[in-house]
């Protein structure tokens, strides 16, 4: 069972996590497409007029956050930065899932120290009891969520705290590690096809569609 789990499951899930990532980048070009250029000239204007138009400098830096989560939410951007990038970089620089590429592959990519990332790994699962209160305590996040985003963000926790019990060996060592690899792999295969894609749309709304609260002007639109 533990060959099987560690083995061929393993296997499938990081293709259904890559090919299904894939397939969504494929969805989202297939949904829109290139932004046509008006074929209108305008005249260049002067420079000094757009010298003019431009707001003085004190209040272009207190107008530059107006809107943005970081002026309306300060604490929440700095909470949910912190915890996507201990999310990603725990797994990746964790010395037992490193020794097992290496055992695999023959290469061994850099890892932190066990005590490290245990702690980090506490990080983790302290950000998700955090988002969990906070869609029961705060009115207006509770008025958005539906048992839907709880299921998310238990398969999110379920792999760092089955980790956390196999690391320190708490309970059966050999059933709790089978737990974790399953809890692992259930994530990895939720990511493309649940609202965990955002992991990849992120980036695709923001750097290529205009509107979406995206950082550049975007050079696709809406089919
Ligand atoms: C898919 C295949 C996976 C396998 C085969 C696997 C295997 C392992 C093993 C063998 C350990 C070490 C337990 C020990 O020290 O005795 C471990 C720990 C851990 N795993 Fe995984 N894992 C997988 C996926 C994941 C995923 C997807 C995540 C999180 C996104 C994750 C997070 C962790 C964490 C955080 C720990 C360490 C907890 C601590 O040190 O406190 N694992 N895993
Ligand atoms: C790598 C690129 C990623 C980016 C840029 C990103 C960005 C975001 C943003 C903007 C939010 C909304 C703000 C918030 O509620 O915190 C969010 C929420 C969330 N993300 Fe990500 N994310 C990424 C990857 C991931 C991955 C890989 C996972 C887990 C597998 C994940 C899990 C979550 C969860 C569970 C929430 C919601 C927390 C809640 O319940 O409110 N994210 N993410």
């Amino acid at each position: 069972m533990y060959a099987f789990v560690t083995g061929p499951l393993a296997l499938i899930a990081f293709i259904v996590f890559f090919l299904g990532l894939g397939i969504q980048v494929f969805r989202f070009f297939r949904m829109t497409r290139e932004k046509e250029s008006l074929n209108v000239s305008f005249p260049k204007p002067r420079q000094k007029d757009v010298d003019a138009l431009r707001p003085p400098e004190g209040v272009r830096k207190k107008v530059r956050l107006r809107g943005t989560v970081l002026e309306m939410e300060p604490f929440l951007a700095v909470m949910t930065t912190i915890f996507h990038l201990l999310l990603i970089l725990t797994p990746i620089l964790l010395l037992a899932h490193n020794l097992m590429i290496e055992r695999a592959w023959g290469i061994s990519p850099p890892s932190l120290a066990e005590g490290v990332t245990d702690v980090l790994t506490v990080g983790v699962m302290g950000f998700c009891i955090f988002f969990f209160l906070r869609r029961i305590f705060s009115a207006r996040v509770r008025a958005l969520s539906t048992a839907y985003d709880f299921l998310l963000l238990l398969i999110v926790f379920l792999p760092f705290l089955t980790g956390f019990i196999a690391y320190h060996q708490l309970f059966a060592y050999k059933t709790v590690i089978l737990v974790h690899v399953l809890a692992g792999e259930l994530m990895l295969i939720c990511i493309p096809f649940t609202k965990l894609v955002h992991m990849i749309f992120f980036f695709l709304y923001r750097f290529f569609l205009p509107g979406e609260y995206s950082f550049v002007s975007g050079s696709r639109v809406w089919r």
